[in-house]
């Protein structure tokens, strides 16, 4: 059955690397049902990193991803979070570039915090993501038609 994640493409690869992340993508096989871009503000930003509010590098990565546009994209696809998260590739670009260099990670983030793109580590945390960014879409046609 088909599974949701929530993806983000964060405010450093909005100007250089969307159009490329969007069409790979949809190349492997994800459906975009819900897509928007968005400058979140700090309190949006605090709450949808909140589980990270105790981490040194907290202030930081709100401040980074309140920077500029945000791409927010809901993806459909069976095992969306994993195979999303193979996709993007380690936090880190660093290790990144060593164990997954075609990945989106590897080939366009700056270093760990400025990392291109972001996605759901579960789907309980997708599920709730989703609802955060885009309201209730449960009914979503994608999803309930198998
Ligand atoms: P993301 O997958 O969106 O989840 C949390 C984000 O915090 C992460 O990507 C990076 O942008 C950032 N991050 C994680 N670890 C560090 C770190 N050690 N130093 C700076 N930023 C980090």
């Amino acid at each position: 059955p088909k599974k949701r994640t929530l993806a983000v493409i964060k405010p450093d690869a909005m100007e250089d690397h969307r159009e490329e992340i969007l069409e790979e993508i949809r190349g492997r096989g994800f459906s975009v049902t819900q897509l928007k871009e968005t400058v979140l503000s700090r309190e949006m930003a605090e709450e949808f990193y909140k589980e990270h509010r105790e981490k040194p590098f907290f202030s930081q990565l709100v401040e980074f991803m309140c920077r500029g546009p945000c791409m927010m994209l809901v993806l459909s696809k069976e095992n969306a979070v994993e195979e999303w998260r193979a996709m993007m590739g380690p936090t880190d670009p660093d290790k990144a570039k060593e164990t997954s260099p075609q990945s989106l990670r590897a080939r366009f983030a700056a270093d760990i915090l400025h990392n291109s793109v972001h996605g759901s580590s579960s789907e309980q945390h997708a599920e709730e993501k989703i609802s955060f960014i885009f309201g209730d879409i449960s009914t979503d046609a994608e999803l309930t038609s198998d």
